[in-house]
C-alpha cells in the first residue's frame, strides 16, 4: 500500500501554507486538521458528508479559506478508509476513547490517514494534529495524541505489513458489504473495491446543443485544464485533475455540467424524440433530466420528485442550461396525487438506492449503509415500478437506473417484476459503451465501478406489449 497520488489538492508537504497568519485557536494547518476530524466525527454520528463538510466549510474564518481543499482532502480520506483506520487507531489505545470525545478518536485517525495514504511530511503532519487536539480544547490529549501517532512513524512497516495481510484491512470495507459483493461478482469483487477506494474522476457533460465537445475540449486546453474525450460517450469529457466548477469555461451560462460518463447514457438509451411527453419520476437534481432536454428539447419533460428542496436544484439546473420541463413535486409510488391522467411514452426510473456503486464519491456511504436498507430499497424500488407501470402507454418504453451493483436492487428486481407483469417485455438496450465497459445482468446491464473509470450503473429496458394495460 502506498500513499496515493493527490490530484485534487496540491501536495504540502510542510502542511502549511506560506505566509498564513494565525487564527484564534491554533495556526491554519492544525486548524484544518481540527476541521477535518469534526466532520469526520459528525459522519461517524449519521450526518451525510455532504452536509456535514458543508456546514463547517461555510463557518470558517477567511484565515482557513486556503485550507478547504485540504480540509476536504483529509475527511473524504479518512472517511474513504475507515474501516482501516478506525481498528489501527483502536489497537493503539490504552483505553477506549469516550463517546464524548468522538472528534479526538477521529482526529487521531485523520493523523493515520495523513502518515498512511497522504504525502505529507511525517513529522509536520503529527506536529500539527497534536496541535489540533488544542484547537478541539482537548489540550489534556496532547501527550497521548503525540505518542500515538508517534508510534505509527516507529512502527509503519510492521503496520503496512499488517495491512496487506488482513483483508479487510486492505480493502476496508464493512465486512457484511464485501461479502455481498463477492457473492455479486466473484470474479471482480478485487477491482470493485480498489475502485471504490480510488479518487473519482471529475467528468463533464458539454451541452451539445450549445457547443461541441471538440470545440469545449479546445476551450478547456485554452484555459489550461487538461481533459480527454470518454469513449463511446459523446457528451462526456473526463477532466485529468479536478478544478473548482466555477472556473470551468461556460459553466454559468450552461455549456457545461458535472455529471459522470455512466450516468450520461441514460438520454443516450432513451433517446425520446420531440413531443414525446417524458416521465423522469426521481428526477432531483435533475442531471438526466436535463440531458434529456439538451439532447431534445422539445420533448414534454415532466421531472418528479418527492424532495422539496432537491427539486430547487432541479430548477437551478434547467434555468443555468436554459432549458424548459415541467417540474412537479410529488411522490411517485402514488400518482394520483400528480398525475393527470395522460400516458407517457417514456418514463425514466432512476430509483432511490444502495448507492453501492457510486462508493468512490460518497465515501460515507461504508458508515451509513446498513443489511437491512437493501431490502428496504429493493421493496420500494418494486413499489415505484408497480406504480409507475400504469401510466406508460401501450408500446411505451421505461428505463429502469439505479447507481448500485447489487443484484437484489437490479437483475432480480427486473426478474420479479416481469414475472409480476408478463405486459412488461424487456427491450434489449443498445449502446456502444457498454459493449467494452458492461456486463449483461438479467434484463439489463451493469456498469461496474472503475470500468472505463465510470460510476457503478444499473440500466435495463422494458417496454409495455399491447395486449394488455
Ligand atoms: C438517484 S436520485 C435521482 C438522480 C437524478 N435522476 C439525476 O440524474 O440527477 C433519486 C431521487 O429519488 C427521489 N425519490 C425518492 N423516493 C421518491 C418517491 N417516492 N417519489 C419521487 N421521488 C423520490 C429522491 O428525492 C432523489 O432525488
Amino acid at each position: 500500500m502506498k500513499p496515493e497520488n493527490r490530484s485534487s489538492v496540491c501536495p504540502r508537504r510542510d502542511g502549511c501554507a506560506p505566509g498564513t497568519s494565525a487564527i484564534p485557536g491554533g495556526r491554519t494547518p492544525a486548524a484544518a486538521r481540527a476541521a477535518a476530524a469534526r466532520a469526520v466525527a459528525a459522519v461517524q454520528q449519521g450526518r451525510s458528508l455532504d452536509a456535514a463538510l458543508a456546514e463547517i466549510v461555510s463557518a470558517l474564518p477567511p484565515a482557513l479559506a486556503g485550507e478547504r481543499a485540504l480540509i476536504q482532502e483529509m475527511t473524504y480520506g479518512t472517511l474513504r478508509w475507515h474501516f482501516q483506520l478506525l481498528p489501527l487507531v483502536s489497537s493503539f489505545l490504552d483505553k477506549p476513547i469516550k463517546e464524548s470525545d468522538a472528534d479526538l478518536k477521529a482526529l487521531l485517525m485523520v493523523g493515520f490517514y495523513q502518515l498512511l495514504h497522504m504525502r505529507v511530511a511525517p513529522h509536520a503532519a503529527v506536529k500539527e494534529t497534536v496541535e489540533a487536539a488544542v484547537v478541539l480544547k482537548k489540550d489534556w490529549a496532547k501527550g497521548m495524541t503525540n505518542a500515538v501517532l508517534r508510534r505509527l512513524l516507529r512502527e509503519e512497516l510492521p503496520i503496512r505489513a499488517r495491512i496487506a495481510a488482513d483483508e479487510h484491512l486492505a480493502l476496508a470495507h464493512p465486512a457484511w458489504l464485501l461479502t455481498r459483493i463477492k457473492t455479486a461478482w466473484p470474479d471482480d469483487w478485487r477491482a470493485i473495491a480498489a475502485a471504490n477506494n480510488a479518487r473519482p474522476p471529475l467528468t463533464l457533460r458539454v451541452h451539445l446543443g450549445k457547443v461541441t465537445r471538440a470545440a469545449y475540449l479546445e476551450r478547456l486546453t485554452g484555459a489550461g485544464i487538461a481533459a480527454h474525450a470518454v469513449p463511446d460517450v459523446d457528451s462526456a469529457l473526463t477532466l485529468e485533475s479536478p478544478v473548482a466548477v466555477e472556473s470551468l469555461p461556460g459553466f454559468a451560462a450552461g455549456e457545461v455540467s458535472v455529471q459522470d460518463a455512466a450516468a450520461q447514457l441514460a438520454a443516450a438509451l432513451l433517446d425520446a424524440r420531440p413531443g414525446e411527453r417524458v416521465l423522469d419520476a426521481c428526477a432531483a437534481p435533475g442531471g438526466k433530466a436535463a440531458h434529456i432536454l439538451e439532447r431534445t428539447p422539445q420533448v414534454a419533460l415532466v421531472a418528479l420528485d418527492l424532495d422539496t428542496r432537491r427539486l430547487e436544484r432541479v430548477r437551478e439546473n434547467f434555468a443555468r442550461l436554459g432549458l424548459a420541463g415541467t417540474i412537479v413535486q410529488g411522490d411517485a409510488a402514488d400518482p394520483s396525487g400528480w398525475w393527470d391522467g395522460r400516458p407517457f411514452d417514456q418514463i425514466l426510473l432512476d430509483a432511490p438506492c444502495s448507492a453501492t456503486g457510486v462508493i468512490r464519491r460518497h465515501p460515507d456511504i461504508r458508515l451509513h449503509r446498513t443489511p437491512a436498507d437493501i431490502g428496504r430499497l429493493a421493496a420500494s424500488q418494486a413499489r415505484l415500478l408497480d406504480a409507475l407501470w400504469p401510466l406508460l402507454a401501450p408500446g411505451g418504453k421505461l428505463l429502469y437506473v439505479t447507481c448500485s451493483i447489487l443484484p437484489e436492487e437490479n437483475a432480480q428486481q427486473m426478474a420479479a417484476f416481469r414475472a409480476r407483469r408478463p405486459d412488461a417485455q424487456a427491450w434489449a438496450l443498445g449502446h456502444p459503451a457498454f459493449e467494452c465497459t458492461a456486463r449483461p445482468a438479467g434484463t439489463g446491464f451493469q456498469v461496474l465501478p472503475g470500468a472505463g473509470d465510470m460510476d457503478g450503473f444499473y440500466y435495463a429496458g422494458l417496454t409495455k406489449i399491447l395486449a394488455s394495460s
